[in-house]
């Protein structure tokens, strides 16, 4: 059993503010639906960030500017889509880097090998799986040669704002004079399309939700009765917040024989399941400014939607 697991369901649903913590989505078949909602096109961020990938890498290395061989780090690289036309660009122009992505998936880990191996075979990738932190400090503290570091999709925004400079602050502890960080946020814009691409019409952002309590069910074999709970997601322009939420649809008790314990849900009662949050220019330089870093650039897409923006030390 996935100790760490229970204990946050335990503690997340026993709360006054019931919660569930986003990082649980992802089992095999929450990582399958995450890939759905990347590929709707209400969903701009990976379609913005794919842009700037793929026009700007040029600009990007030319800004990083290192002259001679380096790493590339990347902390969560899942499916590797979007940095695939970093990697091209640097393959296609013999420029002489290693690829490092960190996932702690070993299945995302081997696909995205064989993948980035058909596609292209001149690459130098060292694929490692497990924990960011321990990884970093082995790989990039311990080695001469200079990093960049990738955190792309937005991964920033599921954090609280205090956790996030920590977060930062832990990268900026595990990089050596000279490196820099690549840091894809998404940027605060008109309310209706943050809002369309989280409550989207086709239901697939309610799956992913919903296919937490059926995570739940499996793993601790709880009776969530999926029919009877909805998801509801809002946005506050002014913060920059956006949450979803589970909401239950009548009152009722679940289960989780496992785990040995009960709990009840009211009727119209939230689970905070999740938080995407979003930032304006200002606020990223705050961010940068208290872990640590400095900006140098801001890499945005056309509709300037989404910032790849680049953090030194
Ligand atoms: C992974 N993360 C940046 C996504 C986000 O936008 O917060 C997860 C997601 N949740 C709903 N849609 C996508």
């Amino acid at each position: 059993m996935n100790e760490q697991f229970a204990k946050d369901v335990i503690e997340g649903l026993s709360k006054q503010q019931k919660e569930l913590s986003s990082k649980y989505f992802y089992d095999d078949s929450g990582s399958r639906i995450f890939q759905e909602i990347m590929e709707m096109p209400e969903y701009y961020l990976t379609d913005s960030e794919f842009e700037i990938l793929s026009l700007q890498a040029k600009q990007i290395i030319d800004a990083v500017n290192f002259n001679q061989p380096f790493n590339i780090i990347e902390l969560g690289a899942g499916d590797g889509f979007k940095t695939f036309k970093l990697l091209e660009y640097l393959v296609n122009n013999n420029v002489d880097f290693h690829y490092v992505p960190i996932d702690i998936s070993q299945g995302a880990m081997d696909d995205l090998t064989k993948k980035l191996e058909a596609k292209l075979p001149k690459l130098s990738i060292h694929p490692r799986v497990g924990d960011y932190f321990k990884i970093l400090s082995k790989e990039n503290v311990q080695t001469n040669i200079p990093s960049l570091l990738l955190f792309l999709g937005s991964n920033i925004g599921n954090y609280h704002e205090k956790e996030a400079v920590n977060l930062l602050q832990l990268f900026n502890d595990n990089m050596k004079k000279g490196d820099a960080l690549l840091l894809g946020v998404d940027v605060k814009k008109n309310p209706i399309i943050v809002h369309n691409a989280y409550f989207d019409k086709h239901g697939i952002t309610k799956r992913f939700n919903l296919n937490l309590l059926l995570r739940i069910n499996r793993e601790f074999d709880g009776d969530f009765k999926i029919d009877d709970f909805d998801f509801y997601c809002h946005y506050n322009p002014i913060s920059g917040d956006l949450r979803s939420y589970i909401v239950s649809l009548r009152n009722q008790k679940v289960l989780l024989k496992k785990l040995n314990i009960s709990f009840d849900f009211a009727y119209d009662e939230l689970i905070w399941t999740e938080l995407s949050k979003k930032y304006s220019h200002d606020e990223i330089e705050n961010l940068a400014e208290h872990s640590g870093f400095k900006v140098e650039k801001h890499f945005l897409d056309c509709k300037h939607y989404f910032t790849d923006t680049l953090l030194v030390k």
